[in-house]
C-alpha cells in the first residue's frame, strides 16, 4: 500500500520509538526504557498501558532475580507489523520531502512524483529492502510464546514463499494475501492499492484447520521439522475460486499445467491472509555459502562497486550456449552478471538442484570472477509464463539487479491437455516489456544461441552467416543421449557438466522405475505383478520390490478401510515407498486397485521426479472379475455384506492415458507379463 505522506504525529513518533525500543531490548527494565526514550516513568507507564490495550505489546516475564522487576513488555506480532507500517510512513514522508527539495533546487516542480514504494528511489544506492524479521531478542521471546499458539505445518512450497516474504524477496508484500488483494491480483495483476504484483502468494490450509481458527487470531508457522519460523496475524479467511485463479493466473483451468494441478490437487481449500512476523529463516544445510538474501546480495554489489547487474534466471544445467548468451547479455547491457538459479521448486521432472549446483559451480570457472557471481534463489516456481516473468523481474529487482534476461517461452509449463503450448513463445517478453518501467528493471531479451560448425563458435540464431552449418542439441535430445549413454559433444557442453549429469542420470537401463498396475479386484494385477517380479529378478542388476494391494494393506495400511479418504492415503503411501525405491535405483512393482485418477496422477508425479512411471491398466471387465470371484468378495458385496466395494458399490475411474492396457480375459498370465516386459524394453528400461 502506498504509505500516506502526512508527517508522523508526535504521539505516533513516540509510539514508533517505543515499539522500536521494545523490539531491540525486550528484557530492559522500565527505567532503562524510559531513559532510552527520554520520557518520565509515569509517561512510559501510560504509554505501555495504551499499547497493551491495543494489542501491540504484551506483558511477559523477565529473567531477573529482582522481584520488583520481574515483568517486562514485549512486542506482539501486531506490534511488529505496526512498527513496520510506521517505518514505511516515515520513509515515504522523507522521500516526499527529498523530492520536493529536489524539485525546488532544480526548478522541475511540475515533475514531482511520489514513488509507490520506498525502495524505488533508493535502488541506485542499493539500500536495504525491508524485511519482516523482528530483532533477535524479540524473536527469542516470540518463539516461546508462539509455542502456545495453534500452529500450521508449512508445505514445501509455503516454506519457499515464506522465506522470500520474510527476507524482502517479495517486497512490498508484508504477508500472505488477504481476500481483496488476492482477488485483485488474480483479476488485474495488481494488489488492491494498484501496486503491480502478478502472483497470488497465498497460505492454503485444510478445511479442518480453517474451522479451528478465526481472523484476529495469531498462528505459528512451522517448517517440516516443527521449527517455528514466523507468526501469521490472520486478517482474512476465505475460500478461493480456484477455477478462476487457474484461468486468470495460468491462462487455463487445465491440470496439465503443473501449478493448476497443484492448485486443485495439492493446495488446501481455504486461504488465510495476514501480516507475517518473521522469527527465523528456514534452515538450509546445502550450499549455504551460495544462498543470499536480497539484502546480502545488495550489500555484496555495494561492496564490489557493481551498479548495473544483469540477472540470469535458470532451472536447468548451464551449457556452452547459456554461457555465450549470458556473456552477450552482460556485454550488451555493459553490466555485471548474476547467475541466479532457482533451487526451491521447479518443474516436476527437472534435474535435481544438487546436481545442477555442482554443474553451475563447474561452469562458473569459465566466467571472469571479477565480473560474474552466482547466488541460489529459494523460489517455488509456478511455471506461469508471462506472469511469472514479471514476478521474476520484481524479485530480481528486490535482489538489487537492474537488468533481467527474459527468454523465449520464459518459465513455460510445456503442453496443455490438447498438446498445444500454454503460452505464445514471446508472450512473456511482451508482458514484461509492457510493465518494464513499473517493475523497475530493464529487460534484456534472450538470444537463442546456436553453434556454427564452419566458424567453430556460437552465434545468435538470427545472425548465422548464410550457408553455414548450424549444430544444435535440444533439451529432449540431450535427455535421450544421457538416457542411452550416447556421446555429448564438446561444442555443446563442458566436460565437467556432462560428467556430473552422467553421474546422476545413468542410462535408463540402469535407473530405477515403477510399474504401477491398476484394475478391479480379481482383475489379475497381482498375478501379472508376481510374474513380472520374478522375470526382472531373473535378469538381475537392480533390486525389485513388489507392493501388492493385499500385502500393503497388511503391513503398511492395516488401520485403513475403503472410504475414498482411506484409499487415497493407502495409494499415497504406496507412491511414497515406490518413489523412494525408484530414487535409489530399484524397481518398484505396485498392484493396488487405485480407483481414483487424481491420486494415481499424484503418485505419478511423486515418482517421475526420480525415474520412469509405467501405469498398466489391467482392464479385465467387471463381469469377468465377478465371474472369477477368487476371494468370494463379489458375492458378499452383492449381498451388501461388504460395503464400498469397488465396481459394485464404489467407483472405479478407468485410466485414459495408461502406458499399457492389458486384458486378462482369454489371455494367459505369461502373455500379459511378456507385454509388460516388451513395453519396458521399448522404453529403454531394460537392456535388450
Ligand atoms: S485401494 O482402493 O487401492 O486402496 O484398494 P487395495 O489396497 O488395492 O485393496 C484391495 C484389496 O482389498 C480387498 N477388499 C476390497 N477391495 C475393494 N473394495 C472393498 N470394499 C474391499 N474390501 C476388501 C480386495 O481383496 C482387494 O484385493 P485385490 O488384490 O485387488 O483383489
Amino acid at each position: 500500500m502506498p504509505a500516506p505522506t502526512t508527517p508522523l504525529q508526535p504521539d505516533e513518533d513516540l509510539l514508533f520509538r517505543l515499539l522500536r525500543q521494545l523490539d531491540a531490548a525486550p528484557q530492559a527494565s522500565q527505567r532503562a526504557t524510559a531513559e532510552a526514550l527520554g520520557i518520565s516513568l509515569g509517561r512510559l507507564n501510560a504509554q505501555l498501558k495504551a499499547v497493551t490495550e491495543a494489542g501491540l505489546v504484551r506483558l511477559t516475564e523477565r529473567d531477573s532475580t529482582d522481584r520488583r522487576s520481574r515483568v517486562a513488555y514485549a512486542l506482539t506480532p501486531r506490534g511488529a507489523a505496526e512498527k513496520a507500517r510506521l517505518i514505511d510512513r516515515f520513509l515515504a514522508r522523507k522521500i516526499a520531502e527529498y523530492n520536493a527539495l529536489h524539485a525546488e533546487l532544480t526548478g522541475s516542480a511540475g515533475k514531482l512524483t511520489l514513488p509507490k514504494h520506498r525502495t524505488d528511489d533508493m535502488q541506485m544506492q542499493l539500500a536495504p529492502v525491508p524485511e519482516l524479521y523482528v530483532s533477535y531478542e524479540s524473536a527469542q521471546k516470540l518463539k516461546v510464546e508462539a509455542a502456545e499458539l495453534p500452529s500450521w505445518d508449512l508445505t514445501a512450497r509455503q516454506v519457499c514463499d515464506l522465506e522470500l516474504l520474510m527476507n524482502g524477496g517479495f517486497a512490498p508484500l508484508k504477508g500472505f494475501l488477504g481476500q481483496d488483494d488476492y482477488e485483485s491480483v488474480v483479476e488485474t495483476m495488481r494488489l488492491a492499492d494498484g501496486t503491480l504484483w502478478p502472483m497470488p502468494i497465498t497460505l492454503d490450509v485444510s478445511q479442518d484447520f480453517a474451522d479451528k481458527i478465526e481472523p484476529g487470531q495469531d498462528i505459528a508457522l512451522r517448517d517440516a521439522e516443527g521449527v517455528i519460523l514466523a507468526i501469521l496475524s490472520i486478517s482474512d479467511k476465505y475460500v478461493p475460486n480456484k477455477a478462476r485463479e487457474a484461468q486468470m493466473v495460468f491462462g487455463a483451468d487445465d491440470v496439465a499445467h503443473p501449478a493448476v494441478n497443484y492448485l486443485h490437487h495439492v493446495a488446501g481449500p481455504v486461504y488465510l491472509g495476514g501480516a507475517i512476523t518473521g522469527i527465523q529463516q528456514p534452515v538450509h544445510y546445502d550450499f549455504r555459502a551460495r544462498r543470499d538474501t536480497p539484502n546480502e546480495l545488495r550489500a555484496l554489489f555495494r561492496k564490489l562497486g557493481w551498479r548495473k547487474i544483469v540477472a540470469f534466471q535458470t532451472r536447468n544445467p548451464l551449457h556452452r550456449a547459456h554461457q555465450e548468451l549470458t556473456f552477450r547479455a552482460a556485454k550488451e547491457a555493459q553490466a555485471n552478471l548474476l547467475i541466479h538459479p532457482v533451487v526451491g521448486m521447479t518443474k516436476p521432472g527437472d534435474v535435481d538442484h544438487f546436481t545442477r549446483v555442482r554443474c553451475y559451480e563447474a561452469v562458473l570457472d569459465q566466467y571472469p570472477s571479477a565480473t560474474t557471481t552466482m547466488s541460489l534463489l529459494n523460489l517455488a516456481m509456478r511455471m506461469a509464463g508471462p506472469r511469472e516473468a514479471v514476478w521474476h523481474g520484481l524479485i530480481r529487482k528486490n535482489h538489487g539487479c537492474t537488468h533481467f534476461i527474459v527468454g523465449r517461452d520464459h518459465a513455460g509449463p510445456g503442453k496443455n491437455s490438447q498438446g498445444q503450448d500454454f503460452y505464445g513463445p514471446y508472450d512473456a517478453q511482451e508482458l514484461f516489456k509492457a510493465h518494464e518501467a513499473e517493475i523497475g528493471i530493464e529487460m534484456v531479451d534472450f538470444k537463442h544461441m546456436v553453434y556454427v560448425q564452419e566458424k567453430a563458435q556460437y552465434y545468435p540464431a538470427n545472425e548465422v552467416p548464410e550457408g553455414d552449418t548450424i549444430l544444435d542439441i535440444s533439451g529432449t535430445e540431450l535427455r535421450r543421449r544421457l538416457r542411452e549413454g550416447l556421446e555429448i559433444p564438446e561444442w555443446f557442453s563442458f566436460p565437467e557438466v556432462v560428467a556430473e549429469l552422467r553421474r546422476t542420470s545413468p542410462p535408463r537401463s540402469k535407473q530405477g522405475f515403477t510399474v504401477f498396475f491398476t484394475g478391479l479386484s480379481g482383475s489379475g494385477k497381482s498375478t501379472i505383478a508376481n510374474a513380472i517380479m520374478v522375470k526382472l529378478m531373473e535378469m538381475g542388476g537392480r533390486p525389485v520390490t513388489l507392493l501388492d494391494g493385499d500385502v500393503v494393506r497388511k503391513h503398511l495400511s492395516s488401520e485403513l478401510g475403503f472410504s475414498k479418504e482411506h484409499r487415497d492415503i493407502n495409494i499415497r503411501r504406496i507412491g511414497y515407498v515406490a518413489s523412494e525405491i525408484t530414487k535409489n535405483g530399484g524397481i518398484a512393482i505396485c498392484a493396488p486397485i487405485a480407483p481414483y485418477t487424481a491420486t494415481r496422477r499424484a503418485v505419478r508425479e511423486m515418482i517421475e521426479s526420480f525415474g520412469a512411471f509405467i501405469e498398466v491398466h489391467v482392464a479385465t471387465s467387471l463381469e469377468e472379475c465377478e465371474r472369477r470371484d477368487r476371494k468370494g468378495l463379489y458375492k458378499l458385496a452383492r449381498e451388501g455384506k461388504i460395503k464400498e466395494f469397488t465396481g459394485i458399490s464404489d467407483p472405479y475411474e478407468a485410466p485414459t492415458a495408461a502406458e499399457l492396457v492389458v486384458d486378462t480375459e482369454g489371455m494367459d498370465v505369461d502373455y500379459c507379463a511378456q507385454q509388460v516386459l516388451l513395453k519396458l524394453e521399448s522404453m529403454g528400461l531394460i537392456a535388450a
